[in-house]
């Protein structure tokens, strides 16, 4: 047999493959997102996430403390008020839990990017990411000035970013005016530009407490589509996104691949909820071999184009890479 082509031989050894790998996660690409809670005293777990807590305060800056240490490239921050309201009155509190919690994470970790979540979701009893007509429709202008306050109370409290994540149109333009306006020119802005209204958001629900009941799908993108999201992602670089995101992760490879290759800013991927509990199910029930798993998802979404992974996993992913 002359075989001249034998794409086996770079295949041949560990020591070959490493060569040869054209990506390689590192803990820096990896954010944590942490969810703290008001009036905890201690640490809560997640039923539909298992690992994952919600936080006290003071478990908070331990869970920051630990991520540090394993060396990972920054930490996202979801707060849940005690008091819910029809227009998260509790969002723009600058004594408020998610600015208390942006805070000590900028005390505990200074030298960490925080990147504080940015929408009313978690503040609404109605559960949406914005503020109701008289028809109980998400009002897109009526909801942009309370974004433009939460995005100043966040970066007054000490975010290096903040993460757009309320998919209404025009929202990084106006958060942008209204950061600069105040002062916080070099408050980054991590847009949620191509974010889908996915059902593998579900297990997040539990995480924050969430009263929704229906669903996104009038401010969130259609799953079928792939044309809006390049339209969307090209709107939040216009109007001043830093950094891009696409939201999920592995069932959207082909949106993250097409939004790297129309951008020249960093892009992001959240592994959300759902994948990360669909894996620790799995092999919670040994069905498929838990750390092979987790590192091929992670890094398959790296090839597809993110240079950012926001993941549950980071600090034990961290850990992991560190070994090696
Ligand atoms: C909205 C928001 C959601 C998630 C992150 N930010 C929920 C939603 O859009 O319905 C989901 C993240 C996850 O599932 O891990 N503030």
């Amino acid at each position: 047999m002359s075989l001249v082509q034998r794409p086996r031989r770079l295949r041949q050894t560990p020591a070959v493959r490493r060569l040869v790998a054209e990506t390689r996660l590192h803990p820096a690409d990896l954010v944590l997102p942490l969810f703290v809670v008001e009036g905890l005293d201690d640490a809560r777990p997640i039923t539909a996430m298992p690992g994952v807590m919600q936080h006290s305060l003071a478990s908070l800056a331990e869970a920051a403390r630990e991520a540090e240490a394993a060396g990972i490239g920054g930490l996202m921050l979801f707060g849940v008020p005690v008091h819910k309201d029809a227009i998260g009155s509790e969002a723009t509190n600058p004594d408020g839990i998610l600015a208390a919690g942006v805070r000590v994470l900028a005390e505990t970790v200074p030298q960490l990017p925080i990147i504080a979540d940015l929408c009313l979701d978690e503040f609404t009893d109605h559960g949406h990411c914005g503020v109701l007509d008289a028809e109980d429709r998400v009002n897109n202008d009526a909801t942009l000035p309370r974004y433009q306050e939460m995005a100043v109370v966040l970066a007054r409290a000490g975010a290096t970013m903040v993460g757009t994540s309320g998919a209404m149109d025009g929202q990084v333009g106006v958060c942008r005016t209204a950061l600069d306006q105040a002062g916080f020119t070099d408050t980054m802005i991590m847009a949620y530009a191509a974010k889908y209204a996915s059902a593998f958001y579900g297990p997040f629900r539990e995480a924050v407490d969430s009263s929704l009941q229906g669903d996104r799908r009038s401010y969130q993108q259609d799953p079928a589509n792939a044309i809006e999201a390049i339209r969307e992602v090209r709107l939040d670089v216009g109007e001043g996104a830093d950094i891009v995101m696409v939201k999920p992760g592995l069932p959207y490879l082909d949106i993250l691949a097409a939004t790297a290759a129309e951008v020249t800013v960093p892009v992001a991927s959240y592994v959300v909820s759902g994948e990360y509990s669909m894996i620790e199910a799995a092999a919670a029930n040994g069905w498929i071999s838990r750390r092979p798993t987790i590192l091929e998802a992670l890094t398959c979404v790296k090839r597809a184009g993110a240079s950012i992974i926001v993941t549950y996993w980071a600090t034990e992913v961290a850990g992991w890479l560190k070994e090696n």
